[in-house]
C-alpha cells in the first residue's frame, strides 16, 4: 500500500467509526459552521490546532502558514480574517507560534533561501531588528530562537491590530479578543504571550479615525 492510499484508508475507518458513535454526525455538520476561533498558525505538522487544544471539526476556523505570519498585502490571510470576523463572528483570533520553529532559525541564518522563501522570511529578519538588542544579549541561539518565536507572535498580533478589519470590528462589535500564544514542541503545552482586549492602545499612526 502506498502512502496516499493509506491515508485514504484511514480516512475510511475514521468515517466509519465516527458514524457508528453519532449516526448524524455528518449531517449536522455539513449544514453549519459557528466557530468562535480563528486559528493563525504555523504549517508544520506537528502543531495540529485541533488535536492540541482538544477541539472537534466545526470549532477552529484555521489558517496556516510558515512561522504563523501576518502580512497585510497577504489577500490569502486576509480573506479568511475577513471571512471569520464579519460572517463566522468569531469572539477570538489567536496567533499560535511554537518553540522550535524552522522557519524562525532560518530568518536568524544569512542562508539564500532561494526565492520565495527568502521574501517570506523576510518578514521574521524584520522583527528580528526590532528586538535586536534583546535577542543578541541571548547567547544560546536555540533560546535565542526561542524567545524570537515569542516576539514574533507579539508582532503578528499587532500586525491583526492594524487592519480595518479589526479596527472595524472592535469599534462596532466589542470583538474580537486578539491571542498571542507559544506551543512547546517538547512538553505540549500553550503557553500565553500577549493579547490584546478589543480597543486596545495602538500606536496612532496605524489607526484608522474615520471607520
Ligand atoms: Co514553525
Amino acid at each position: 500500500m502506498t502512502p496516499i492510499e493509506k491515508l485514504l484508508l484511514e480516512n475510511k475507518a475514521w468515517a466509519e467509526e465516527v458514524k457508528s458513535d453519532d449516526p448524524a454526525y455528518f449531517e449536522r455538520l455539513a449544514h453549519l459552521q459557528t466557530p468562535q476561533f480563528l486559528w493563525i498558525g504555523c504549517s508544520d505538522s506537528r502543531v495540529p490546532a485541533d488535536r492540541i487544544t482538544g477541539t472537534q471539526p466545526g470549532e477552529i476556523f484555521v489558517h496556516r502558514n510558515i512561522a504563523n505570519l501576518v502580512i497585510h498585502t497577504d489577500v490569502n490571510l486576509l480573506s479568511v480574517l475577513d471571512f471569520a470576523v464579519n460572517h463566522l463572528k468569531v469572539n477570538h483570533v489567536i496567533v499560535c507560534g511554537h518553540y522550535g520553529c524552522g522557519g524562525v532559525k532560518a530568518a536568524m541564518t544569512n542562508h539564500d533561501f532561494k526565492y520565495v522563501l527568502n521574501m517570506w522570511l523576510r518578514n521574521i529578519k524584520d522583527v528580528y531588528r526590532l528586538y535586536n538588542d534583546e535577542l543578541e544579549a541571548i547567547p544560546d541561539m536555540d533560546k535565542r530562537a526561542d524567545r524570537l518565536a515569542e516576539l514574533n507572535v507579539k508582532e503578528q498580533l499587532l500586525h491583526l491590530a492594524k487592519t480595518s478589519i479589526i479596527q472595524r470590528a472592535w469599534k462596532y462589535d466589542r470583538r474580537p479578543h486578539l491571542h498571542g500564544w507559544i506551543y512547546g514542541l517538547k512538553d505540549g503545552l500553550i503557553k500565553n504571550v500577549f493579547e490584546m482586549e478589543p480597543g486596545a492602545g495602538l500606536d496612532p499612526l496605524y489607526r484608522y479615525d474615520d471607520l
